[in-house]
């Protein structure tokens, strides 16, 4: 029972059986852990983004920017103001987005349409878009929250 030749199998068989819980318990865990981790690099809820150059925008254009993990709407209105709302529509959570023909918001989820201040004018939406804070510095544009 006690000969050498069985020890080294049993230590064998031991070193096997705890590879494999080893690696299995990682296998498990760690993408678990992994998932359970926030992304690098994307803050929730900033402060203020960097959301592009004044020159990148025309007059009567608009682009969808992310507010940390949220979408949001930036637009230049046709008389050249910046405006920013966020880009989930108050019907059903689509997002939205500028129409130069229209020279305003709409969703095209069911036509929901959204004035320069945001305001729902025409289609299902319930009530408005919550603003954004814009500022132009230099040449850049940054949107922030309204504190
Ligand atoms: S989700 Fe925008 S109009 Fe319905």
């Amino acid at each position: 029972m006690n000969n050498p030749e069985n020890k080294g199998r049993r230590g064998f068989l031991n070193w096997m059986l705890g590879t494999t819980f080893g690696g299995l318990a990682t296998a498990v865990f760690y993408p678990v852990w992994k998932y359970l981790q926030p992304p690098k690099g994307v803050e929730s809820n900033p402060s203020s983004v960097l959301a592009g150059t004044i020159s990148e925008m025309k007059p009567n254009s608009g682009k969808i920017i992310k507010y940390g993990s949220k979408p949001v709407i930036l637009l230049r209105t046709p008389e050249g103001d910046f405006k920013a709302y966020t880009a989930i529509c108050t019907h059903l959570a689509c997002i939205v987005q500028y129409r130069e023909d229209f020279e305003h918001i709409w969703c095209a989820c069911h036509n929901g349409h959204y004035d320069l201040q945001g305001r729902n004018i025409s289609g299902p939406p319930p009530r408005p878009l919550d603003p954004y804070e814009v500022h132009v510095k230099e040449e850049k544009i940054f949107v922030s929250r309204i504190t």
